[in-house]
């Protein structure tokens, strides 16, 4: 690169703020493994599905014919994204788990059309994901200012980067701001953290600012299993690739032959359970952790669930941390579902 190229690069680079050191995420890695592997069932946290290969996989995931959720939340956007510019008022969207900010171009277009787009905050714990993407969406649309955090957003919500900084000093309020969840990311809680995240996300916003909710709907069971257990295998790969994850940070000793992908309905929780099952009596050790952990032939470790929710069930969790629904939009079929609400002033 000469010193001129790196000039051009230095100029195009977006600010990104990181508050994952590797410290961090190593000891928050090390407790979670060491709590879910000693617990029965034994269980590990999805957010460590995704280091580079496992956003590529999930990223194929998104075309795949039996994940209509992508296809279903960028119907809704296509068709109603003026429609989200124009009841936000925002001129800022922040994106929590943004990834490759592949369908969040519809909005940005949209808001861009409606002459309110002035900054971008996408944010992810998946540091190359967001950096690539935060540096595409900041080369695609010159004039918005794009301030990417790499960070855990049940954590770092506090770090949200809503306000200008630069903006001079006794400016009027800022214009509202939306945040975002796109992907049916919100169904990867547990029920019981749900609350906890809503009171978080609606706390690093200011009255007035609106939250985005994408947000899988219950429907038949064959469908719903099939979007989790493609006939190509990607979702296995993706599922299994967890273990790799697992060998290279903790240098553990994880057969991913020895173990296979498995999704499972459970209607009397409305969620969609990934698990792991072991396919033989096994040991295995993770020496970062001083750890070796026993499965027997058939045991299953659950890596992931994905909640399906009803439109009131929606309403009711936003309503509870102070965020009143507007509006709720639908796709055609009833598969899916995008919900703006407000924050209102909490007394
Ligand atoms: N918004 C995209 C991607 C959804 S996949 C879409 O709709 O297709 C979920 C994304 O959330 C991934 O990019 C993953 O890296 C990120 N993620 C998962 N857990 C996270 C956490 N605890 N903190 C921040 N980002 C997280
Ligand atoms: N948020 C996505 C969902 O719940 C994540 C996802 C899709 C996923 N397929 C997966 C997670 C397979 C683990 C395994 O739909």
């Amino acid at each position: 690169m000469t010193v001129s190229d790196e000039a051009v690069q230095a100029a195009v680079d977006p600010a990104v703020d990181n508050w994952l050191d590797a410290g961090w995420s190593d000891r928050e890695l090390r407790a979670d493994v060491s709590v879910g592997l000693s617990s029965t069932p034994k269980e590990l946290p999805p957010k460590w599905f995704y280091d580079d290969l496992g956003s590529e996989l999930f990223d194929e995931i998104t075309r795949l014919d039996e994940y209509y959720p992508t296809r279903r939340e960028r119907e809704i956007l296509e068709r109603e994204a003026d429609a989200i510019a124009a009841a936000s008022e925002a001129d800022c969207i922040a994106e929590l788990g943004s990834g490759t900010s592949t369908k969040t171009r519809i909005l940005l277009d949209a808001f861009a059309a409606a002459g309110q787009l002035r900054r971008y905050v996408p944010f992810d714990n998946s540091a190359a994901t967001l950096r690539a993407a935060a540096r595409e969406v900041a080369d695609a649309y010159p004039g918005l200012a794009v301030r990417g955090v790499v960070g855990d957003f049940e954590h770092h919500l506090g770090h949200l980067p809503l306000d200008d900084v630069d903006a001079p000093t006794g400016a009027l309020p800022r214009a509202p701001a939306m945040v975002m969840l796109l992907g049916g990311t919100v169904g990867n809680f547990s029920p019981a953290r749900r609350p906890a995240f809503l009171d978080a996300v609606a706390g690093a916003m200011q009255t007035g600012d609106t939250f985005l909710l994408g947000t899988d709907l219950v429907k038949d069971a064959g469908r719903l299993v099939a979007a989790y257990d493609d006939a190509a295998g990607v979702t296995a790969r993706f599922n299994l690739n967890v273990l790799s994850v697992l060998n290279r940070r903790l240098g553990a000793d994880f057969d991913l032959d020895a173990f296979a992908h498995e999704a499972v309905f459970d209607a009397g929780n409305e969620w969609i359970e990934m698990r792991l099952r072991s396919l033989r009596t096994q040991t295995v050790h993770i020496p970062a952790l001083e750890m070796t952990v026993d499965f027997v032939a058939g045991e299953r470790m659950r890596t992931e669930i994905s909640a399906k929710f009803r439109p009131e069930r929606v309403r009711a969790e936003l309503g509870a941390a102070g965020l009143v629904v507007q509006r709720m939009w639908t796709d055609a079929e009833g598969d899916y579902a995008l919900t703006l609400a407000r924050r209102v002033r909490r007394t």
